[in-house]
């Protein structure tokens, strides 16, 4: 049996028309590292509740095409005991899931990493399948610094995303190829733009050699953007006009659409950017540019929740609200003055 047709339409409908994929898939150590920050008990429960926060938020399908499961999490239901695979697929959002399993030190090169996880990958796509997961997420990591990246961290990480592509194709699950390349440092927005170029370019000769259908994959990427402890910040035009230059240079006009990561930007300029680059390339662009965050959709929400459930109400308010901004910023009509939610109702014109 081929999936051909099943993950052509699947990518299609992951990036559909002002839609963007909720990356709710962190780990145990990210997700309770972010729950310690707020004092929130670093339970499975309170990862469960949280997630049922999120999921089950009303409307939300109209902003999301898609949500990133950890293992833990897919595995999960409500409290009413409803898997939330099932909530989702309610909804019409795509149940997608994790694959890698952590980028780790990368032997003989200080300070760069290798992402792992391919080892019995086939078993387990086969079983994230029949739980319902119909796409995949591989985050390869790269680091700017002295010296780095290597050009055999690059190689290495670019090889084993697209192994797992290949091996998620086989099996039934679009791969979201997610190489980013990290915003830690001092570096000018020139050297971010030259290592993108560099990472994109060795990203696609694997796929290309791995015979990876391009219609059926989702690309991943992190913006172009200046280091943040650089003292030379971008304008948020810069970095529009930097980012669609790069993936122009590098993504073939087949893959169906670029879902960014936000990478520790605020959530205010993780949207300004996205808004920017389809605002500046309206219609010139083969592929959709649209979200797939974690931190950016999730921060506010959190901090509202606090693992309280008397607070679900006004997180699920504040998620929506976030989701909603970055769905205008996919279509370029997104501007700072909905930032304020003045009524419980839209504030952005239909
Ligand atoms: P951030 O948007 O918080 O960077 O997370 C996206 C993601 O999925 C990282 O792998």
């Amino acid at each position: 049996m081929t999936f051909t047709e099943e993950l052509k339409a699947t990518a299609q409908a992951m990036v559909a028309m002002g839609k963007g994929i909720l990356a709710a898939d962190e780990s145990f150590d990210t997700a309770n590292q972010r729950f310690q920050k707020l004092g929130i008990p670093q339970t499975v429960e309170m990862r469960r509740a949280y997630r049922e926060m999120l999921f089950t938020t009303a409307g939300i399908e109209k902003f999301i095409s898609g949500a990133i499961l950890f293992d833990e999490t897919i595995r999960q239901a409500t409290q009413d005991g409803v898997l939330f695979t099932k909530v989702l697929q309610d909804a019409g959002i795509i149940p997608g899931i994790k694959l890698d399993a952590g980028a780790k030190p990368l032997a003989g090169f200080r300070h760069e990493r290798i992402t792992e996880g391919l080892d019995r990958l086939r078993d387990r796509i086969d079983e994230y399948y029949s739980l319902g997961a119909r796409f995949a997420k591989w985050r390869a990591v790269i680091a700017i610094g002295k010296d780095i990246p290597s050009q055999c961290c690059i190689e290495a990480n670019a090889d084993a995303l697209a192994r797992y592509a290949a091996l998620c194709q086989e099996g039934g699950l679009v791969p979201i190829i997610e190489p980013e390349v990290l915003m830690d440092g001092d570096h000018i927005i020139a050297e971010s733009f030259e290592v993108h170029q560099r990472v994109l370019h060795a990203v696609f000769k694997r796929l290309y050699l791995y015979r990876i259908q391009l219609d059926q994959m989702i690309l991943k990427p992190s913006m172009v953007i200046a280091g943040m402890d650089c003292p030379q910040q971008s304008s948020v035009e810069q970095v529009a006009q930097a980012t669609v230059e790069c993936l122009r240079n590098h993504v073939p006009a087949s893959v169906p659409g670029c879902t960014f990561l936000s990478g520790g930007q605020s959530t205010e300029l993780a949207t300004a950017h996205l808004n920017a680059m389809n605002r500046l390339s309206k219609k010139q662009l083969p592929w959709m540019l649209t979200f797939s965050y974690g931190r950016a959709l999730q921060q506010e929400a959190m901090k509202t929740w606090m693992g309280k459930a008397t607070n679900v109400v006004a997180a699920q308010k504040a998620f929506s609200h976030r989701a909603q901004l970055n769905s205008a910023a996919a279509l370029g009509e997104y501007n700072s003055t909905m930032e304020v939610i003045t009524t419980a109702s839209s504030p952005i014109p239909s």
